[in-house]
């Protein structure tokens, strides 16, 4: 035996001379081609997972991707896609709405594989699956307010509670004033400027004097002096 491992464990060497000193990479991967890592490359992992799915991946990289037998999990260097297991399960920390809320509520990286106006794109699973309504996502009520109309319950962190200030007595008003544009700047689309902006609540027009530590509007309809019209308390 000791006669054939030493050639062997010579030529081995001999071998490893040639092939690993001229391996520019400075860690190659054993499992996957040279270009998997490089989104240049026609070997581009990316490309191959959003054409053929990730189900040949689990294998390896364990059935919730997190690295199985690879040790390599997705998500170390992917935060969002493959989606994680809560992104579609409401009340879970991980849904997708609350990732986007996190997100000051953009939807621009969603765009990038769901399509432009959501019906898809190169992900072929569509938003308007169940936002259904016009503009899908970009509809009125997805981040506030309810089918009936726009203005909350829900208000944007789903409380539905009219003592919530962000609720309060909108939908005494709403009917009564038949719409928005009475107390706010109303936009025509979901990117207008003045919508969603840095401010940590929503913006009331000022002529109406809100104020929110006394929850109230001083205006025509509001100027008995006898009463107290508290937003959040009636
Ligand atoms: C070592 C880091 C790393 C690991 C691990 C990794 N990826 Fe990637 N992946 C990348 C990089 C870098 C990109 C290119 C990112 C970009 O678009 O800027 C990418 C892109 C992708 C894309 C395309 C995204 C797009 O917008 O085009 C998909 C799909 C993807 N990876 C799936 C997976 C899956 C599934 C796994 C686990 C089996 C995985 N990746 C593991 C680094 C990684
Ligand atoms: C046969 C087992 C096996 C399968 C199947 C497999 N992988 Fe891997 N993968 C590994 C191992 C092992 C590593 C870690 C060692 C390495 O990089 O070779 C790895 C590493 C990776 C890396 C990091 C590479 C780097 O250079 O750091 C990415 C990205 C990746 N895999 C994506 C995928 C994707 C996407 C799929 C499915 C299309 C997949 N893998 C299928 C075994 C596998
Ligand atoms: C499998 C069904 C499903 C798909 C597909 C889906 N959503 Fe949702 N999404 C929901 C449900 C259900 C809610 C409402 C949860 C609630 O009322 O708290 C929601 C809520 C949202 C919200 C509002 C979050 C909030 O808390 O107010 C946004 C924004 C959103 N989705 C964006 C998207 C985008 C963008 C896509 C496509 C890339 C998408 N959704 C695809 C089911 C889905
Ligand atoms: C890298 C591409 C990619 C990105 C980025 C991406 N998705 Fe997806 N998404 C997919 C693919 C592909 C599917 C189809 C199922 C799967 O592969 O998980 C999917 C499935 C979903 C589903 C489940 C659909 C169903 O009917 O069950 C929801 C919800 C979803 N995505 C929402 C979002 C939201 C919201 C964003 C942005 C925050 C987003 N996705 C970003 C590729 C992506
Ligand atoms: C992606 C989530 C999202 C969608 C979709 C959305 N909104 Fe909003 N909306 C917000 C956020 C966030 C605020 C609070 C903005 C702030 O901080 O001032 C807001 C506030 C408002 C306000 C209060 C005034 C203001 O700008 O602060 C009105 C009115 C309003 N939205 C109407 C609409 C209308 C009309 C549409 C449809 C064209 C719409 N919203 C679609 C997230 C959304
Ligand atoms: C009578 C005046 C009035 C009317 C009418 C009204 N709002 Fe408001 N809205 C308010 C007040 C007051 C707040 C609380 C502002 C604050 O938090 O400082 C508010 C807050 C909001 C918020 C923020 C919710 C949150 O979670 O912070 C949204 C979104 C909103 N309104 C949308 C609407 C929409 C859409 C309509 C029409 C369908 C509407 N409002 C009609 C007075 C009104």
């Amino acid at each position: 035996m000791k006669r054939i491992v030493f050639p062997l464990l010579f030529l081995s060497a001999v071998l490893c001379l040639l092939f690993c000193a001229t391996n520019k990479s400075p860690l190659p991967s054993v499992a996957h081609p040279d270009g998997w890592r490089e989104k240049v490359s026609e070997d581009f992992h990316g490309t191959k997972v959003l054409e053929a799915g990730y189900t040949s991946c689990k294998n390896c990289h364990g059935n919730d991707l997190a690295g199985g037998e690879s040790e390599v999990s997705c998500f170390q260097c992917h935060i969002t896609y493959p989606h994680v297991s809560g992104w579609t399960l409401i009340g879970a920390s991980e849904f997708h709405g609350n990732y986007i809320r996190g997100k000051n509520w953009s939807m621009a990286s969603c765009q990038k594989c769901h399509g432009d106006d959501y019906r898809g794109g190169r992900s072929k699973s569509s938003c308007f699956d169940c936002h259904p309504n016009s503009g899908g996502p970009e509809a009125c009520n997805t981040c506030h307010g309810s089918q009936a109309n726009a203005a909350p319950p829900e208000d944007l962190s789903d409380n539905v509670s009219t003592s919530i200030i962000a609720v309060g007595a909108h939908q005494l008003h709403v009917t009564f004033l038949g719409g928005c544009s009475t107390c706010h700047a109303v936009p025509a689309s979901v990117s207008q400027t003045g919508h969603i902006d840095e401010s940590a609540n929503a913006e009331v027009l000022s002529e109406l004097q809100w104020n929110r530590t006394s929850r109230t509007c001083v205006t025509e309809c509001h100027s008995d002096a006898q009463k107290s019209y508290i937003w959040n308390s009636f």
